[in-house]
């Protein structure tokens, strides 16, 4: 009896690990921005029809990603210039990931 409590113990831990949000790595992630079309208006550091991605992780903090997750799927406009962003089409769980990216990327590329 126990042997099998313990066997569905055991089930159970693998099971919620399972249903874990995806990980990913910083280059996977990058590759996905890439896939994405955001490097056509977007660089990593020069400014192109939109800001760059590291004048955009100085600007926000932590606090924002909920309004820049907003900016990607709805578009954006005013807050940098006079171009607009039109909506992007990813997932919201895809922006949430690209934004966790673009706030670090202030420790990495500086
Ligand atoms: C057609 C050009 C274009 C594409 C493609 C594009 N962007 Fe933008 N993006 C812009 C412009 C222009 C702005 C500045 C908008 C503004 O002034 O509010 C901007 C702003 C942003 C911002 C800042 C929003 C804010 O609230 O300050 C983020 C974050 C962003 N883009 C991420 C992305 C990501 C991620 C992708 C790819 C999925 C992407 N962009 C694709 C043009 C683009």
């Amino acid at each position: 009896m126990l042997r099998i409590l313990l066997f569905l113990a055991l089930l159970a831990s693998f099971s919620c690990e399972r249903k874990e949000v995806p990980r990913m790595s910083p280059a996977e992630i990058k590759e996905l921005v890439g896939v994405k079309g955001c490097p056509y208006c977007h660089d990593m550091r020069r400014q192109l029809l939109g800001p760059s991605f590291l004048d955009i992780s100085k600007r926000y903090t932590e606090r924002d990603r909920d309004k820049l997750v907003k900016s990607i799927l709805e578009g954006s406009r005013g807050k940098w210039g006079d171009n607009s962003m039109p909506p992007q089409k990813l997932t919201e769980e895809e922006a949430r990931l690209i934004v966790e990216w673009i706030l670090n990327l202030k420790h990495e590329l500086d």
